[in-house]
């Protein structure tokens, strides 16, 4: 199936198999209106609708004087199961002190700035936003044209803050199977029950398996109906880490210390005292400071991650790759979930000496939407 569906209870893109490609887009939010903020998140949802399902954008004019509505580059593309998933920043709510849209008593207690980190270095222009997009598709072009166009249509009330590009190879698309057929359509057959590979060659994802369940989801993802602001209720919150891995280091690592490094086989992506990717971890047997023994504590705590790897060609400062993680998890609780999580690892993961975190930012992802409704609607209701 190449087409996800827009409306529902819960946004897209959130326990959406994933997809292959990753834009995520950050916005400052430049007007000081609020009728125009909801206009912006009235036609941003029209178009999401649209694009969504492979449908270019509407002429409004059949003037060729003008420029066309869509700008033209995903026609004739699969919609390449392209998710639109849409986030509010703290800043939306206050920001530097003034409350620009009257929204400040909505606040939810939760959504506030990650507090800062030993051994983090972060760049201010890689972090924050007022506004999120996450646009994943199985074709990279799909998913930079919905961006694109969502941008445009923002023009003078929002502006892009900052943007990622990230990749996921999928195991079992485009090759082996006789090949043919388009890009999207390989990607469509990927067995999604395989756990893709970050850029230090290891299986991510696979701690997921427990979480996207319904009891799972509705106790470490959904927002509940005892959780705070009612316009939130079926929405998430999302946390973003921009972290760099000093692939040039972990290459000369040998491999017994990249396992011990994750407490995981390299190969299976099995535990260590285990065979199988899925077998239970236990904790005793791996070392103190493996990233696996750490993030997973006493296993109360659980996340929904949906990281894509980067590659932005060389820093200029060093001459070495700058490649790593767009690290997004999306949880119920950023303070009680996420904050406790990112503490242990930057003070003891052994992961650490071969990463550099240089953004951070958070956003309330609010709940699903209906024909007729435009997403976060509720907030100013
Ligand atoms: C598990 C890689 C950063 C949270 C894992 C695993 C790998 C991995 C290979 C084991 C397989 C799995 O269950 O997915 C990385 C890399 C990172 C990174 C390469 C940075 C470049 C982070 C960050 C957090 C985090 C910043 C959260 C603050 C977790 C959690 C688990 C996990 C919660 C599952 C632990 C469990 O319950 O077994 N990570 N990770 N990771 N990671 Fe990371």
């Amino acid at each position: 199936v190449q087409v996800v569906p827009f409306y529902g209870e819960h946004q897209a893109g959130i326990t959406t198999p994933q997809q292959a490609h990753l834009v995520l887009a950050a916005y400052d939010v430049l007007t000081t209106r609020a009728g125009e903020l909801k206009d912006l998140l009235r036609a941003w949802t029209e178009a999401a609708a649209r694009m969504t399902q492979g449908q270019p954008l509407p002429a409004s004019s059949s003037l060729t004087a003008l420029p066309p509505a869509d700008t033209g580059e995903a026609l004739g593309l699969p919609p390449a199961r392209l998710t639109l998933t849409f986030g509010f920043g703290p800043g939306l709510f206050r920001r530097d002190g003034v409350d620009r849209f009257g929204l400040a008593s909505r606040r939810p207690n939760t959504l506030q700035d990650i507090p800062p980190m030993p051994r983090e270095a972060l760049d201010p222009a890689w972090c924050g936003g007022d506004l999120l997009i996450q646009a994943c598709a199985d074709d990279p072009q799909v998913a930079f044209h919905a961006v694109r166009n969502l941008t445009r249509a923002a023009a003078g009330a929002a502006a892009i803050r900052w943007m990622q590009r990230g990749f996921l190879g999928m195991p079992g698309a485009g090759g082996g199977d006789g090949g043919g057929g388009t890009a999207g359509a390989a990607a469509g057959s990927a067995d999604r029950n395989q756990t893709p590979r970050n850029l230090f060659g290891f299986k991510d994802g696979t701690a997921n398996r427990s979480v996207l369940t319904d009891a799972g989801l509705r106790q470490h993802v959904w927002v509940g109906p005892s959780d705070g602001p009612a316009w939130m209720r079926g929405g998430t919150y999302l946390a973003v880490r921009h972290i760099r891995m000093h692939l040039e280091v972990w290459d000369r690592t040998s491999l017994d210390d990249q396992e011990q490094t994750f407490g995981r086989r390299k190969d299976s992506g099995a535990p260590f005292g285990a065979s199988d990717e899925f077998d239970p971890v236990d904790p005793a047997r791996l070392p103190q400071d493996a990233h696996v023994r750490l993030a997973r504590g006493d296993g109360s705590i659980q996340l929904l991650r949906r990281g894509y790897s980067y590659v932005a060609g060389i820093d200029p400062k060093t001459g070495l790759l700058d490649a790593g993680l767009c690290f997004l998890s999306f949880q119920r609780d950023l303070q009680r979930q996420f904050v406790p999580v990112l503490r242990r690892l930057q003070e003891q993961d052994a992961l650490n000496e071969y990463t550099e975190h240089f953004g951070s930012a958070v956003f309330a992802i609010p709940p699903g939407t209906q024909p007729g409704s435009f997403v976060g609607e509720g907030l100013f209701g």
